[in-house]
């Protein structure tokens, strides 16, 4: 489903319930603590990435400032502002995926998927990220896909779990 425009009547009755549950578990008055998992709500249901609508709208739901919104999701690499590939890969390549070897997986993910990073693939199926520490250092050189976390990468395993995608 896409959300556009920038009324907040356009968050349907079933993810405006999703907000809410999350809205609850703040202090009254304190709505815009749940715009971190709002924007996770919002950006499933519009194809993984969040309009500048969308924002809008989610700052005029939590009663809170646009630039507000605006500051959260463009600091963590897991939103995403513009149209996405239906698989979203993110490649650590903080210091100790560094010296464990992220260059060696990034430049196969390249060339397997004939991307550079930071691009989608032709067929929209994966879109490479480059990301900062994802908090899973020890199992380094790690990315995620998706919601999902991969350790101990090696091209061969990098093989093996592309080639599960459908
Ligand atoms: S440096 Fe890659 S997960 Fe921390």
């Amino acid at each position: 489903m896409m959300l556009t425009g920038s009324k907040v009547e356009l968050f349907t009755e079933d993810l405006r319930k999703e907000i809410d549950q999350w809205v609850a578990k703040y202090p009254s008055g304190q709505s815009q603590s749940a715009v971190i998992p709002a924007l996770h709500i919002l950006q499933d249901a519009n194809e993984g990435w969040v309009s500048k609508d969308i924002m809008n709208a989610l700052a005029e739901y939590l009663g809170m400032p646009k630039i507000g919104v605006y500051e959260v999701a463009t600091f963590y690499s897991m939103y995403e502002l513009s149209p996405v590939g239906k698989h979203k890969i993110s490649v650590c390549t903080n210091t100790s995926c560094m010296l464990n070897g992220s260059e060696e997986i990034v430049a196969h993910l390249e060339q397997r998927l004939d991307v550079k990073l930071g691009e989608t693939t032709a067929d929209n199926k994966f879109t490479l990220k480059e990301v900062e520490c994802l908090g899973a250092c020890c199992g380094a050189p790690m990315l995620q896909l998706d919601r999902d976390y991969h350790e101990y990468l090696t091209t061969e395993k990098l093989d093996k779990i592309l080639d599960g995608i459908k």
